[in-house]
């Protein structure tokens, strides 16, 4: 079904065809070729982290994060029920075991206070995730590990150009992971980073993600795998990276214009606070009733706007349930009221507020509708 306004689309006005076309005139079209490092190498400027190593995908990202901290079958590792699946399924490949949590109502980030009480001796890593561009509170997770000697692991998939009191999201643990999905802020179709500011760590990603080759030709002292990102990929990561400032503008502009748009009335949305830069890679919103939930969205639908729900508590999963019988009763409700809104930069203000008003409708404010598109 195509939509009138999709939830995302990506934003490719720079350099991408003109430095794909070079990737393609060279026949440097595999992951050899001057764009991987360059991609590499920018990629950490931007963020103010030493190193950086790219693969396929930010779900290769994660596990390489934790192959690389040689995480090991039966370690339990503390994660967030209330993200994308791709943060415990790293977990699960590893053998280790995933120590769900729940979220913090007002931001929906990693509550620290539940990661303290689901501390063990057995407590290898922490996966902190920045989701929906949103950074996680980092003056309480940063002592947290330190204190309790747990590794630190950021999901930065949704959150690149998120900041925590001035410093970028990802440069607070020891690893972080980065996703380039079409959907993504910057995107190169599939793709993802690994990056860290220990140098070991990130040597150890590449010689993991090249199969465990070693300076021999075809000599492999580890088994390793094939987690490569191409070189037309890295072309097209550079070129959305020279653009991210004006992408990151253009998405907090659609954010501000929600925000506005549902203010007085009872949908809320998720915005910023005083120590965070927020992304905005989704702009998401509760409504008051989950009841009203799917009827919204089938609504939106009927209207050529697509929407989201927000993520399934993964706790909850027949995959997963096994693992606890706990209830997470801010994840649950999170998830049963929050729906993705369209949130790609090409969006303008009118249209935000075509979008605003039609919810602010369908849930009967509609004498709080705003803006110059009111219906009749
Ligand atoms: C929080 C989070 N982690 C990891 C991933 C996995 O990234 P990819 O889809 O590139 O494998 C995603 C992707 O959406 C994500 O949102």
């Amino acid at each position: 079904m195509s939509f009138n306004y999709p939830v995302y689309m990506p934003y490719m006005k720079g350099n991408e065809k003109k430095y794909v076309n070079e990737c393609l005139d060279s026949t440097w079209i595999s992951s050899k070729g001057k764009y991987i490092e360059l991609f590499e190498h920018s990629f950490s400027e931007y963020l103010g982290v030493k190193y950086a190593c790219s693969v396929n995908n930010g779900t290769t990202a994660l596990h390489m994060a934790l192959l690389a901290l040689d995480i090991k079958p039966g370690d339990e590792i503390i994660v967030p029920t209330f993200t994308y699946i791709a943060s415990v399924n790293a977990i699960s490949y590893m053998g280790a075991v995933p120590v769900f949590v729940d979220s913090i109502k007002e931001t929906w980030q990693i509550d620290p206070e539940d990661v303290k009480r689901k501390i063990t001796a057995k407590t290898k890593a922490v996966i902190i995730v920045h989701l929906y561009g949103h950074p996680c509170d980092m003056d309480a997770i940063v002592p947290l590990c330190k204190d309790n000697n747990i590794l630190l692991v950021e999901d930065c998939a949704e959150a690149i150009g998120s900041y925590y009191k001035g410093k970028h999201v990802g440069c607070f643990g020891d690893i972080a992971t980065f996703s380039f999905f079409g959907n993504k802020t910057i995107t190169t179709g599939e793709g993802g980073m690994v990056v860290s500011n220990n140098e070991n760590l990130i040597t150890r990603s590449h010689h993991i993600k090249n199969q465990g080759v070693t300076s021999i030709q075809y000599w492999h002292d580890i088994i390793g795998y094939n987690y490569r990102m191409t070189n037309i990929c890295a072309a097209i990561g550079l070129a959305q990276l020279e653009q991210i400032e004006h992408i990151l503008q253009l998405k907090k502009t659609i954010a501000e214009t929600y925000r506005k748009a549902f203010l007085n009335t009872d949908i809320e949305f998720l915005y910023e606070n005083d120590v965070v830069v927020n992304s905005f890679w989704m702009c998401s919103c509760l409504i008051k009733s989950a009841n009203q939930r799917d009827q919204l969205r089938d609504f939106l639908q009927q209207q050529g706007i697509e929407t989201r729900p927000l993520f399934y508590p993964v706790h909850s999963m027949p995959i997963y349930n096994y693992l606890t019988s706990e209830d997470f009763p801010i994840a649950n409700n999170l998830s049963t009221r929050g729906i993705n809104l369209p949130s790609y930069p090409g969006l303008t203000e009118e249209d935000v507020y075509v979008i605003a008003n039609k919810i602010i409708q369908f849930v009967n404010c509609n004498e709080y509708a705003v803006g110059s598109y009111n219906y009749v």
